[in-house]
């Protein structure tokens, strides 16, 4: 029995993808549906924690009361969100997918079909959580990587390279992890930990990962 286990936290969330707009009809975007992140919020929320969800475009919604509810499109306004909130926040977890380019210039006018080929010019985008992860004081940092190879190495180079305290790998090569379903397989590190879990539905997953964090908070 978790009940009020966070009581009296601050917990922030990112969620669902980031939109980045090439012009007024067309965006760059990925497969990331919100359902982690929204699952983390439901749990945070049911532990007692006050819950700052921000999510990109997503379809899923949520009628706790104890959830504020941020709606961004991109990658730059997840992250001046995030910052209208951080030296509040005692738990964050980053479990978007953040664009990591964005289109130079957005075209004011929908861009016609002519050549053959069309050339867009990306730039990168700030990176969310490293800059949260600079911008720590007492905060306790939770990332997310989502990889297709290499992952261990990856996600731990993740961890090292954002300043975080967690991270929590999850891996396309793995049947019914990832983006979109309604189950995830993880794999937790910390600098000095790892600890694996099954494939199982992303509620369930919230419940690790809140475990987890509750467990690491507790040393
Ligand atoms: O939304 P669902 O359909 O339920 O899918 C869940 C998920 C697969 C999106 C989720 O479990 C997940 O893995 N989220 C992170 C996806 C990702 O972009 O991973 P990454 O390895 O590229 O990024 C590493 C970390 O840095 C992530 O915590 C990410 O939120 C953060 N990041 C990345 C780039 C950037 N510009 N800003 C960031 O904050």
């Amino acid at each position: 029995n978790h009940s009020r286990s966070l009581e009296g936290k601050t917990v922030l969330i990112t969620a669902g993808p980031t939109y980045e707009a090439i012009d007024p009809v067309r965006f760059i975007g990925n497969h990331s549906s919100g359902k982690m992140g929204f699952s983390l919020a439901e749990e945070a929320s049911k532990r007692g924690a006050k819950v700052i969800l921000i999510s990109g475009p997503s379809s899923q919604t949520t009628d706790d009361k104890n959830i504020e509810l941020h709606k961004v499109t991109s990658a730059k306004e997840m992250l001046n969100k995030v910052f209208e909130f951080y030296d509040r926040v005692d738990i964050g977890i980053a479990s978007a997918a953040v664009a990591d380019y964005a289109p130079k210039e957005v075209a004011k006018e929908k861009i016609k079909k002519n050549d053959d080929n069309l050339t867009i010019e990306l730039v990168k985008n700030p990176d969310i959580l490293k800059t949260m992860g600079e911008k720590k004081t007492h905060q306790f940092l939770v990332g997310f990587a989502l990889e297709t190879q290499n992952e261990e190495e990856n996600a731990k180079g993740k961890l090292e390279k954002k300043n975080l305290d967690m991270i929590v790998l999850n891996s396309l090569r793995d049947e019914g992890a990832g983006f979109k379903n309604d189950t995830n397989k993880i794999k937790i590190f910390t600098k000095t930990g790892k600890k694996e879990f099954d494939l199982k539905s992303k509620d369930e997953v919230a419940v690790d990962i809140l475990d987890f964090v509750e467990s690491q908070l507790l040393k």
